[in-house]
């Protein structure tokens, strides 16, 4: 019988066993979900982003991250990497993230999975670009309501 366990190095197993980061973020600052074309598997990756002063520059951090994942073993280790890899990162430091960062930080994954951390790049990223679209859409509505302001003073 093979020993298909041994496939996976003990990082792999350990967030497969004991997730991290597993839920949902109240008000959460973006959500990212996608699909696996491959297998049909889900990912939700929710992140909360603040503005916080640094060294005299407000940068826009991301200080939450959170995953729902209806998928495989190897799904479920990559999006619990990513989110404890995301914390704390910059939303230009979170966008340069690849699959196979996660990959390596789980210190590796089977070829024939290498799909699975794909899903999880791609989840973060639809987060970030759904915080973005956020973003400017509250700007424009911001820069509407003051030129309406300035228009009937
Ligand atoms: S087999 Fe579908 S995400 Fe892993």
């Amino acid at each position: 019988m093979v020993d298909y366990w041994s496939l996976y190095s003990k990082k792999v197993i350990d967030h497969f066993q004991y997730p991290r980061n597993v839920g949902e973020i109240k008000n959460p600052s973006g959500v990212g979900r996608v699909g696996s074309p491959v297998c049909g598997d889900i990912m939700e990756l929710q992140i909360k982003v603040e503005k916080k002063r640094i060294k005299g520059k407000t940068e826009k951090i991301i200080t939450d991250a959170k995953f729902r994942t209806f998928g495989c073993g190897a799904a479920i280790a990559t999006s619990s990497m990513i989110t404890e890899m995301v914390k704390g990162k910059k939303i230009n430091e979170a966008l340069k993230i690849s699959n196979k960062a996660v990959a390596e930080a789980l210190d590796g994954l089977p070829a024939i999975k290498m799909h699975c951390s794909a899903l999880a790049e791609d989840a973060l990223k639809a987060a970030i670009d759904d915080y973005l679209r956020r973003e400017s859409s509250r700007t424009k509505k911001n820069a509407n309501y003051h030129e309406q302001r300035r228009t009937n003073e």
